[in-house]
């Protein structure tokens, strides 16, 4: 290499390796406001990299700057050596807009009144932690969050009534916490720019009203699995027309499944272990032309199996503990073994293409009046 091309090489090294971490900004006071969170936790082992002779940039564990070098990102992640309440100073740092605690098993307390000064932030979790007390007041005010999700902690109170202000809100996720009072009213309260709604495992009671139709159109995921939801399912939830996943599992819902839910652009429609009766074929029917996964199981549905024409997009079907009768219809064929479970019924007959399922686990046909071909015993 001559020497001319040496100097080229060195200066294009200067350039593009060094020149960017020279005209780098950092902001002195960011860094001192995260060493000041560290030393509050106690300098825990697991935020080592958050090294005061590092750039807080580039590599401190859950910290992300935007281009002026501030802080814009912080999540506490997977470090059980994070004890007690939420640290203190993150008001500090005035272009904080993501905050995220997840997966601390030690960190507990309410969350703390100071944090009602994060105004900024479009989104915030805490997932996985100790945190109780009620869902506070001040994040009405938060009016450019996008995102919020309390997930798996012990949270207390009801579904909060004054998230309206957010508008735009899309996620809201208030999953496997402690909260109570009655759906009809936590689905008022929801603004109704929220498109994915998780408020399941709570101990939220009493009826959907069939008012959330006009209401919750933007809604395109509706999870109340595992709270304590009474009365009918009601017909309005098959008029939200943006709606493709539905999960009222676990729930002590009764009556019949509205045909509703049958004419919808539902994909997913999750409806097992309640109290359910009558006929649920329609979900199943080629007419219902969306559907990909129903789950039914352990209902008290009572219908005649055979003759249902199966819809083309349908891959995933559990119709257990029910008492379905007749014999399994022709499409039954076509599906995968690993994603059908018809035990616990009263079906009868052949196994349509039974050949399909020659390696299937047989208790998915368990428990039934007298199946036959196939994986079992040949047909009399
Ligand atoms: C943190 O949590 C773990 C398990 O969740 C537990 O074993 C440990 O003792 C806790 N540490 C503190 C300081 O609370
Ligand atoms: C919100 O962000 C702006 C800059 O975008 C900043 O000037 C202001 O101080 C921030 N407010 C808070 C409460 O941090
Ligand atoms: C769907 O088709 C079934 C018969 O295949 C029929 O009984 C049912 O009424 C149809 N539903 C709608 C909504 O058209
Ligand atoms: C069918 O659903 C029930 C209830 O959710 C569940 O317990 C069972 O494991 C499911 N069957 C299969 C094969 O996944």
């Amino acid at each position: 290499m001559s020497h001319n091309h040496l100097i080229l090489v060195s200066l294009l090294f200067v350039l593009f390796v060094n020149l960017p971490h020279s005209l780098a900004l950092r902001h002195p006071d960011d860094k001192e406001v995260l060493l000041r969170i560290k030393r509050f936790l106690g300098n825990p082992p697991s935020l080592s990299s958050w090294d005061p002779n590092t750039d807080y940039c580039d590599g401190w564990k859950g910290v992300m700057c935007n281009f002026q070098g501030r802080v814009h990102f912080i999540a506490f992640h997977q470090a059980q050596d994070i004890h007690g309440p939420i640290p203190p100073f993150l008001d500090h740092l005035p272009y904080l807009d993501e905050l995220s605690f997840l997966y601390l098993p030690n960190l507990s307390g309410p969350i703390p009144p100071y944090i009602s000064k994060l105004t900024n932030l479009t989104r915030f979790s805490i997932h996985e932690t100790k945190i109780n007390g009620p869902i506070p007041k001040f994040l009405g005010q938060f009016t450019k969050l996008n995102y919020l999700s309390f997930t798996s902690n012990k949270l207390t109170g009801p579904v909060p009534n004054f998230l309206h202000p957010l508008k735009k809100l899309i996620h809201l996720f208030l999953t496997s916490n402690l909260l109570t009072g009655q759906i009809s009213e936590a689905l008022a309260n929801v603004p109704n720019s929220v498109n994915f709604l998780d408020l399941s495992s709570n101990q939220l009671c009493g009826q959907i009203p069939n008012s959330i139709a006009p209401k919750l159109q933007n809604l395109h995921l509706l999870y109340l699995k595992s709270n304590h939801l009474s009365g009918s399912i009601p017909t309005s939830l098959g008029l939200l027309p943006k709606l493709q996943a539905l999960d009222l599992s676990e729930n002590y819902f009764k009556g019949s499944i509205p045909k509703s839910l049958g004419q919808t652009n539902i994909g997913y429609l999750f409806l097992s272990q309640n109290k359910l009766t009558g006929d649920a074929s329609f979900l199943f029917e080629k007419n219902n032309t969306r559907i990909i996964s129903v789950n039914i199981a352990y209902n008290l549905l009572k219908f005649d199996f055979t003759n249902v024409v199966f819809a083309e997009t349908l891959g995933i079907m559990n119709i257990s503990h029910n008492m379905i009768y007749g014999s399994l219809p022709e499409g039954f064929g076509q599906l995968q073994p690993r994603f059908v479970d018809v035990s616990y019924n009263q079906l009868c007959g052949p196994i349509p293409n039974g050949e399909n399922f020659e390696s299937a686990n047989l208790e998915i046909f368990a428990y039934n009046k007298c199946l036959c071909g196939g994986p079992l015993p040949d047909c009399q």
